[in-house]
């Protein structure tokens, strides 16, 4: 890890800082234009290629409000939602990810993301009111890493139902929490999204300074968006919050209940990062979605990053159950603005599934090898 002397061992395990310790020898430049003031993740714009199907998945299982559909879009949102949506699911012939959307604080805030990303020579679109249904004017962009951006401020309210307790199911989603992207350089797109005016929360490195993932917030939780490291550009999943754990487990039930478990991937856990109940689950396209609840507030200032070293075997699951390799391999496409997927470039920085999932495929971390001797590690031990 970068600067030992700046950061402190806890007692959980994990290492606190005040600075992000991430240093990057390859930065996109610094723009002289002001980032654009963006208050959260928003919504998630996703092509299905079976709109029945995903709607089955994310609206008759997983119980998200439809706001409004028609013969190729559906808009759903989440119980304590009061804009139009938080999810598009729109027909198209290759499953990918056509927009991460935020919101940001003021209208002129359209301008700043224009100016900021022009600068920087990337391609940047004004799209009028309505081109998404809902949605105000918007700026769509193709970033520095090769991810489809938006940005709007003007947007259609709707019913906050957070008060329909007559609506709300076992597994109700109250919120969208998060995205999380996949790129092979984690360093550079950390310094970009610094730019962008994000803040790290938590990270996880080895002891020569390599970056496995990282993540960055607004709004003041653990974050609005990750960056984990892989072949990328790549949408890695999507983050929708319940209340409690206990509605986590709700939906893995319904899922047993209709014979779908084949759509969980991983979990229910603990997170070691986030401190968050997780379960991560793959919808009719493959793309992946995760529940989540009960992660920390971040928002003062002198907030402490938390960094995890990747041979910590609890950094991904608290309860140190092992990481399923397709978590760490597969994502979802994105597009340019276009609508043509973005070519995937190879992370060439040490892989955290080789680095910590082993030739046995059963997730020994511990560097320790008297302690492997000695069994100390979950699965393998138990065959
Ligand atoms: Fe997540």
């Amino acid at each position: 890890m970068t600067n030992p002397e700046d950061r402190t061992l806890t007692s959980s395990g994990f290492y606190v800082s005040q600075e992000a310790p991430i240093r990057t020898d390859n930065p996109v430049p610094t723009p002289t234009s002001p980032a654009p003031d963006i208050l959260r993740c928003a919504y998630m714009e996703l092509v299905v290629t079976d709109l029945a199907a995903s709607r089955e998945f994310y609206v008759d299982v997983l119980d998200l409000v439809v706001t409004e559909e028609d013969e190729n879009t559906v808009y759903l949102r989440s119980m304590e939602e009061f804009i139009h949506h938080n999810l598009v699911l729109r027909q198209g012939p290759v499953a990918a990810v056509a927009a991460f959307s935020y919101r940001v604080r003021t209208p002129e805030d359209l301008d700043r993301a224009v100016a900021f990303y022009t600068e920087l020579g990337c391609r940047v679109e004004r799209r009028a009111e309505g081109f998404t249904k809902g949605i105000g004017e918007s700026v769509r962009v193709e970033d520095p890493l090769g991810f489809p951006y938006e940005f709007f401020y003007e947007v259609e309210h709707v019913e906050r139902l957070a008060w329909r307790y007559d609506l709300y199911t076992p597994g109700a989603l109250v919120r969208l929490d998060h995205f999380n992207q996949v790129t092979p350089d984690v360093p550079r797109a950390v310094a970009f999204m610094q730019d962008l005016g994000f803040r790290v929360t938590e990270d996880i490195q080895d002891d020569e300074g390599t970056v496995y993932a990282a993540w960055m917030r607004r709004k003041p939780t653990v974050h609005d968006t990750a960056m984990t490291g892989g072949d990328g550009p790549r949408m890695h999943h999507v983050a929708f919050s319940t209340h409690e754990k206990h509605n986590i487990l709700a939906i893995c039930d319904k899922l047993g209940a209709l014979r779908r478990s084949d759509a969980i991937e991983r979990g229910p856990g603990r997170h070691g990062v986030s401190n968050a109940f997780y379960l991560y689950l793959r919808d009719p396209d493959g793309h992946r979605v995760e529940i989540y609840t009960q992660d920390y507030y971040t928002g003062d200032p002198d907030n402490p990053v938390v960094t995890w070293d990747v041979h910590d075997n609890q950094r991904r699951d608290w309860w140190g159950n092992p990481v399923v390799p397709s978590w760490y391999t597969d994502a979802s496409l994105v597009l340019d603005l276009d609508g043509n997927p973005k070519p995937v470039v190879a992370r060439t920085d040490a892989s955290e599934m080789a680095v910590t999932i082993g030739a046995d495929g059963f997730s020994y971390t511990r560097r320790d090898e008297e302690s492997v001797a000695a069994g100390e590690f979950k699965l393998g031990a138990q065959l």
